[in-house]
């Protein structure tokens, strides 16, 4: 159990990669706090099964593309768990809009899930962390898409692109305080957010060919590599992006 009496706040988490990620953070011993936009049945279900892991978990709802959510996230983490050890910038948003056609409303909805959330989240976790002289790690959730072209991601593109220099930088500024920081860049995985993908016979199979091992990836394998990321088995790598992509952007 490698992150056995750790406590992980887990945003984005009522479905899709958060909840794979808070499944098997669980498995590995840490107590999670699942957080998305409400407290709805999909929270209530992953906490259910988080809790059949032996652990401890509290939903905590809010938009962490706002300022005071993001403040109330951690001031109820370390209220009702206690003091976090982990955070995972996982909630984001994808749209697709043609770049001419795209708003400044668009532009902002997703740069400010996908990006300025993490900024406002880590900053909230490290002052914390550094007043308390702990250690810690986040991770961040990017995408392939830092370093592939899809149409119609003009918004989307650069704000999982600047999740890397985002990850670098801070990681730069809190290494001295023992906080490591890295980047997930996944690739096509499983999740409600892209089962137009996954049920277009069409555009699947263009997709799966330009893939190595030729199938989507799973929750559960992004939470495999975010466990090892946050474990003392990665106490040497921090400002490291990393893709979890089933072989996609290398070939
Ligand atoms: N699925 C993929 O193929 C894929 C690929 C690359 C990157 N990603 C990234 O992985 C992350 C998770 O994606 P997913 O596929 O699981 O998506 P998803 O849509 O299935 O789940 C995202 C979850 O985040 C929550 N969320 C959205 N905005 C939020 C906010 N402001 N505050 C709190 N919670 C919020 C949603 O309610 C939802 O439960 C995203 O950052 C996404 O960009 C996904």
């Amino acid at each position: 159990m490698r992150l056995k009496h750790r406590i992980a706040v887990v945003t984005g988490a009522g479905q899709g990669i958060g909840r794979g990620i808070a499944e098997t953070f669980a498995s590995e011993g840490a107590d999670i706090v699942i957080n998305d936009l409400e407290a709805d049945s999909r929270t209530a279900e992953v906490k259910k099964v988080v809790e059949s892991k032996g652990v401890r978990c509290q939903v905590i709802a809010g938009d962490v593309a706002k300022r005071a959510d993001v403040e109330n996230l951690f001031d109820q983490t370390w209220k009702l768990l206690g003091p976090a050890d982990i955070l995972v910038n996982n909630a984001g948003i994808e749209t697709i809009v043609p770049f001419t056609e795209l708003t400044d409303a668009q532009w902002e909805a997703v740069t400010n899930t996908n990006l300025k959330s993490g900024w406002m989240c880590a900053q909230s976790f490290c002052k914390r962390l550094i007043a308390e002289q702990r250690k810690g790690a986040i991770v961040n959730i990017g995408s392939i898409q830092a370093a592939r072209v899809l149409p119609g991601r003009t918004h989307y593109a650069p704000s999982k692109l600047a999740i890397e220099a985002l990850t670098r930088n801070i990681s730069a500024e809190v290494g001295p305080q023992g906080i490591r920081v890295n980047c997930i860049h996944p690739g096509l995985i499983d999740t409600p957010m892209i089962q137009w993908v996954l049920q277009s016979p069409d555009i699947l199979p263009q997709v799966i060919a330009q893939i190595s091992l030729g199938r989507a990836g799973l929750p559960c394998e992004i939470g495999a590599a975010a466990a090892f990321l946050a474990s003392d088995e990665a106490a040497y790598i921090t400002g490291q992006s990393l893709y979890v992509d089933g072989g996609w952007v290398g070939k």
